[in-house]
């Protein structure tokens, strides 16, 4: 699986800590599908009796998806589905151990198409939703792009009012490194441990 020994970006930080919550049957779900990176990850970890749901609003988000997941030969344990993350819990049939946002716009894509900070909430309420015991989420928000200040802010107040007895929420900044520091929340359901 790709783990990288050295985590050098929130990207790869944030498979760090959703390795641990994923074994072979695990429910899983990418938020934001984009070029299906996470998708591809996540689809390694839920193993062969596993099934991971990634959801994307745009079209050319979903071919990439789907063309990254037929060449790794993983596409049969994925449903790759045209859905805002805002409708997830409609749809995850078991608890989910492990939800992904990557959140702001698909690289190499339409910049007009980005997530937006009322969608974003509700998407991670959902996520909260569907999350079963010792499931784990991660969000990792971009800053320095036009309403990113909004979403950042809408993100850290919703995660920063979470009940402590059934979540716990970490942040990790870039502090001395960057000025416009991605920010990368780790979230943990209460309950049974995976490890
Ligand atoms: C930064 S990209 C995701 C990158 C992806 N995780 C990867 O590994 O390549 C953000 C994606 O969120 C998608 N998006 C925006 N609003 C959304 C929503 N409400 N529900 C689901 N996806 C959304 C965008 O279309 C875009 O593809």
């Amino acid at each position: 699986m790709m783990i990288p020994r050295r985590p050098a970006s929130a990207v790869q930080w944030a498979r760090v800590f959703i390795h641990p919550a994923l074994k072979n049957g695990s429910t899983a779900v990418d938020a934001t599908a984009g070029n299906g990176h996470d998708t591809l990850f996540l689809a390694e970890g839920v193993g062969n009796r596993g099934r991971v749901y990634a959801l994307d609003i745009q079209d050319a988000a979903l071919e990439k998806t789907s063309k990254a997941l037929k060449s790794a030969g993983l596409l049969d344990r994925v449903t790759v589905l045209k859905l805002g993350h805002q409708e997830m819990d409609r749809l995850a049939p078991d608890q989910a151990d492990a939800v992904m946002f990557n959140l702001g716009y698909l690289p190499g894509s339409d910049r007009s198409v980005l997530t937006k900070p009322g969608s974003t909430r509700d998407g991670i309420k959902a996520a909260l939703k569907i999350l079963g015991p010792g499931g784990r989420a991660s969000v990792l928000v971009y800053t320095g792009h036009p309403g990113s200040g909004e979403e950042s802010r809408v993100v850290g107040e919703l995660l920063s009012n979470l009940d402590q007895r059934e979540f716990t929420v970490q942040k990790m900044v870039f502090w001395n490194s960057c000025k416009n520091s991605p920010e990368l929340y780790f979230i943990t359901r209460s309950g049974e441990k995976y490890d």
